[in-house]
């Protein structure tokens, strides 16, 4: 194998409905690696079988919906990903969302590898909107699939799979491709499965996300639902049983395809025909007028989603914005643009390789992470060979301000050891990429009014790393112990009702006798970049202290991971 395949910086667009793999090449330029069908994307469709060890994941398993039962196909699978009770069952095997995504990931991994090199190592996608749960699902789901992560966690001694927000991953492309400076993006992200609107600083330096809004089950699939409703309603004219179709899910597989296919011909052209067979045969011809307002609730909602978020973002200061960025392959829709353009008029759209953005800036954070990781190490390495090691430990941009020297030989040296250009590394290393919270979390605490509300620490979209202290009082006099109830949401007001949150956690913080009602406690919660939760209370006087974090409710049980890893450790994936 060529040496420089073991620094391979590699990004994977896990979608819900297509995954996309790319590498950057020795140029620095970010390359998606096509499967071994020739597609740039792969179908996100996986064909279990009755022996567990023979899957098949892309477009041969697509194609399959026709002609196997539905208990054998499954699809959309990254919309259940970190859900506690969803479970998949063939012959009384139970297979978690992280394993099959992990075939997923298999697959891609092996078809790059053929033509790349042994890939060990990947930042995956995930939507802005998914919480600690679904991120750590899908860092579980690289684990399964035998993939790494680019930074070693000291603690623990792993380098688990990077997680990188997809809006931010296409700005960091973007931000790289075009350099334009101090920009404010809105990402419209419309994929298969989610819709995300991203609000984003990018500029020279940093890309830094600024507001988060969207819908966790908005995407492609809903117009194709939509389209083939209408479908079936007018193959009823030709006879066919509709009811009888959406209980037979091979026909309903062979329709949804169809579907997909005749939505595609209708960005290219004003009307397509659908042939489906049932019994009978029904041609029902479709027009893109007629596409287009079946669908227009599902637009709609998307533009309410992008009012939201920026309503949110002019709550926040961020007023203007200088560019659209579309991203997702529903985006291809004529409608979108169209759409957008009536809605955001002077606002220039940016519309380029909608369903590659992701994955290549996924790699080029990749390349990011292990250039940053390999200059620190040559800084050190330079401070001590020249005996100045009290002053290794230094961070890139005090070393820059004082020794700018060290810092051009360190990139220079990173430069050689990844067979890279020096100019690639000096624009990569450093840079920022600011994530924020897409969730609120709080405490149960009863408000001015005396009654029990929640009240949120860490509001959505704060800047990540988040720490807040606040202090709590105690209700009564002598009270034994507080309660600590934690509570997550998506609302970012300071204070909200109980029915708006869910609790994630609970603690009890012992308090000392005797204490008086209207005793301070503070109470802090520290919400680290990679979205995990650490919660502290502390009574005053007597310094008793409660500390914890907040596991994901949602992980796969240690048993059920070592089963999901034996499973795909051995299947064969094709
Ligand atoms: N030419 C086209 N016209 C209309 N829709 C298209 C076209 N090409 C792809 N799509 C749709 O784009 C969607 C896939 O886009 P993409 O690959 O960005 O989504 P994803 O990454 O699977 O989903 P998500 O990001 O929501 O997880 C599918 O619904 C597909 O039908
Ligand atoms: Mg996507």
């Amino acid at each position: 194998m060529p040496e420089e395949s073991k620094f391979l910086a590699v990004g994977i667009d896990l979608g819900t409905t297509y995954s996309c793999i790319a590498y950057v090449d020795s140029y620095g330029k970010p390359v998606v690696v096509k499967n071994c069908e020739g597609g740039s994307t792969t179908p996100s469709v996986v064909q279990l079988s009755h022996d567990p060890n023979e899957i098949v994941v892309g477009t041969v398993a697509k194609g399959e919906k026709a002609n196997l039962p539905g208990e054998l196909i499954v699809e959309f699978v990254k919309r259940s990903m970190g859900k506690e009770n969803w479970k998949h069952m063939v012959d009384g095997r139970e297979y978690r969302a992280e394993e099959i995504s992990a075939y997923i990931l298999k697959k891609m991994v092996k078809d790059a590898a053929e033509q790349i090199g042994p890939i060990t190592q990947a930042v995956i996608t995930c939507p802005a909107y998914f919480g600690i749960n679904e991120r750590e699902a899908t860092a579980q789901a690289g684990t399964l699939a035998g993939l790494q992560g680019y930074i070693l966690d000291a603690a623990t001694g792993i380098r688990k799979c990077n997680i990188i927000p997809e809006p931010t991953a296409a700005a960091f492309y973007y931000g790289l491709a075009k350099a334009r400076d101090n920009e404010t993006v809105m990402v419209y992200d419309l994929g298969g499965g989610t819709f995300d609107v991203t609000l984003l600083e990018v500029t020279k330096e940093a890309v830094n996300a600024l507001c988060i809004g969207g819908d966790h089950e908005l995407g492609g699939k809903d117009w194709d639902d939509l389209m083939a409703n209408y479908v079936l309603d007018c193959a009823r004219e030709s006879g066919i049983d509709s009811e009888a179709v959406y209980s037979d899910s091979m026909a309903l597989g062979d329709l949804m395809l169809r579907v997909e296919e005749a939505k595609k011909i209708l960005t290219a052209k004003e009307k397509a025909t659908v042939n489906f067979t049932f019994g009978k045969l029904a041609r029902v011809e479709i027009s893109r007028q007629k596409f287009d307002e079946l669908t227009a609730p599902k637009l709609d909602r998307t533009i309410l989603l992008c009012r939201d978020m920026l309503k949110e973002a002019a709550g926040l200061g961020y007023t203007a914005f200088d560019r659209i960025l579309l991203v997702g392959g529903s985006t291809r829709m004529p409608q979108v643009r169209r759409r957008l353009e009536a809605e955001f008029p002077g606002i220039p759209i940016e519309f380029n390789e909608p369903d590659e953005a992701v994955a290549k800036g996924a790699a080029l954070f990749a390349q990011k992470l292990m250039v940053d990781e390999q200059v620190q190490r040559e800084i050190d390495t330079i401070f001590q060979r020249t005996g100045r090691s009290a002053e290794a430990g230094k961070s890139l941009e005090e070393v820059k301000e004082a020794n700018p020297e060290v810092v051009r030989e360190a990139m220079k040296n990173t430069a050689a050891r990844f067979s890279l250009p020096t100019q690639q590394v000096e624009m990569i290393a450093g840079r920022e990429v600011g994530d924020i919270t897409s969730k609120s979390f709080g405490i149960q605490a009863y408000n001015a009014q005396d009654r029990l509300t929640v009240a949120n620490l860490i509001r959505k979209n704060a800047k990540l790393p988040a720490s807040v202290t606040q202090s709590f009082f105690t209700r009564a006099d002598s009270q034994a112990s507080a309660e600590l109830t934690i509570m997550e949401s998506k609302l970012l007001d300071e204070e909200i009702e109980l029915v708006q949150a869910q609790e994630i956690s609970k603690a009890v913080l012992p308090l000392p006798s005797g204490l008086p009602a209207g005793s301070p406690i503070e109470i802090t919660f520290d919400l680290d970049r990679s979205g995990l939760l650490k919660f502290r209370g502390c009574e005053i006087t007597s310094n008793n202290l409660i500390e914890g974090e907040i596991q994901t409710t949602a992980k796969i049980s240690e048993a059920e991971a070592t089963m999901a890893l034996q499973r795909v450790n051995a299947a064969n994936v094709s």
